[in-house]
């Protein structure tokens, strides 16, 4: 189903993107690809999709939810792992290999599907020796397994050099393993992947991009959805919708799933899609030191503040005292970053902007 709020997994319930989707197939083996676009435009959906599609055995790590700590992301590793080894009849070769290799990994016991690592100092298995297992795995069987891991720029500090190591170690010795990364926050995973100081500098890598969709296509996927949900919805709704929602296919199948589904109108879906963007404006807020500026900043921004001048002076009349250009330039840097904002000082997201005004 079109309007199915979940990632979609299977090719029929993917509107368009054929030639990312072509694009990314044509990648899978390739010892690194990375997806790259704006929260909610089908990365994960892109991904699932072709792995699904593409017949090499896969597995997939979610690091969307969370800022993961040593321990998060062992049990992350173990939980994709354990969905690895339980997905169904297919690869029961490479999957009675790996159970046969990880379990000389020190730090992991296995019983059935379900895969312990500890993750203790000292105790924990390297994630280099479970990719090594990996890739033995596919080799005795002669493919090429993928490690998706979605929205890799999530992990930080120790838990991201980790990665970053094992993913560096693996291009440069584990031929037999293929790495998806993922990442919204644009910036952050070209950091991974450029900056001289990262692990993984010098490596190439392919690059897979999801787009908004143009108002025609947005408005051709409303009308798709709705036909296939027996929903009848006036053109003038579906034109203001996909105006407002500005081309981002999550938040029109966030729409369309509330109108379709729960019967909700445009302003009540868009009312819900903003708490939901504010929640997540929220979170991205409690992880900064001196929030209470960005806070002001999103705000300004938000209600059309741009320049300069009007953001500083903002700032000052808050805070009663000067405030340095590198503080402005640092915050405006941060919210580029973690794409929130273009370097117009545009919100990237109708929605977030929405949010942010009430901030
Ligand atoms: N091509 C597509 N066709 C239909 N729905 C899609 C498509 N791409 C994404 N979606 C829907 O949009 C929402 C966000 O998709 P997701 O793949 O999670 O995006 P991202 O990983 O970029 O944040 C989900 O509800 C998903 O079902
Ligand atoms: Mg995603």
């Amino acid at each position: 189903m079109l309007f199915d709020p979940s990632p979609k997994r299977k090719r029929e319930d993917l509107y368009d993107f054929d030639e990312e989707l072509a694009k990314l197939q044509s990648y899978l083996g390739q010892p690194l690809v990375a997806v790259v676009g704006l929260r909610r435009t089908g990365k994960t959906s892109l991904i699932l999709t072709a792995l699904e599609e593409s017949g090499h055995p896969y597995i997939f790590f979610d690091l969307r939810t969370i800022s993961p700590s040593t321990k998060d992301l062992y049990q992350l590793v173990s939980k994709g792992l354990e969905d690895f080894l339980a997905s169904g009849s297919t690869w029961t070769g490479v999957r009675n290999a790996f159970v046969r290799l990880l379990k000389l990994v020190r730090g992991v016991s296995i019983s059935g599907v379900s895969v312990d690592l500890a993750w203790g100092r000292g105790e924990r298995p390297m994630l280099t020796d479970i990719f090594g297992a990996l890739n033995e795995a596919a080799g005795e069987e002669g493919s090429k397994l993928v490690i998706a891991v979605d929205e890799v720029q999530r992990a930080t500090g120790q838990v991201s050099v980790a990665l970053q190591n094992a993913f560096a170690y693996s291009y440069d010795h584990l031929r037999n393993l293929s790495f998806v990364i993922s990442g919204s926050e644009m910036q952050l995973l070209y950091r991974l992947l450029e900056d001289p100081e990262a692990p993984l500098y010098g490596r190439a890598f392919l690059e897979v991009k999801t787009r908004r969709l143009a108002r025609d296509e947005a408005e051709d996927f409303l009308e798709k959805g709705f036909e296939e949900a027996g929903v009848s919805v006036g053109q003038g709704e579906i034109e203001e919708a996909a105006a407002r929602l500005d081309g981002i296919i999550g938040w029109l199948t966030y729409y369309g799933y509330s109108r379709a589904i729960r019967g909700s109108g445009l302003d009540e879906a868009w009312r819900s899609a903003v708490n939901l963007a504010g929640s997540e404006l929220a979170n991205f807020l409690a992880c900064r030191v001196s929030r209470e500026r960005y806070r002001l900043i999103l705000k300004l921004l938000a209600r059309g503040v741009k320049e300069w001048g009007g953001l500083k002076s903002g700032l000052e009349d808050r805070e009663g005292k000067r405030v340095s250009d590198r503080v402005l330039y640092e915050i405006l840097e941060t919210l580029r970053k973690h794409s929130l904002i273009d370097e117009h000082n545009d919100f990237q997201d109708p929605l977030l902007r929405e949010a942010a005004k009430g901030l």
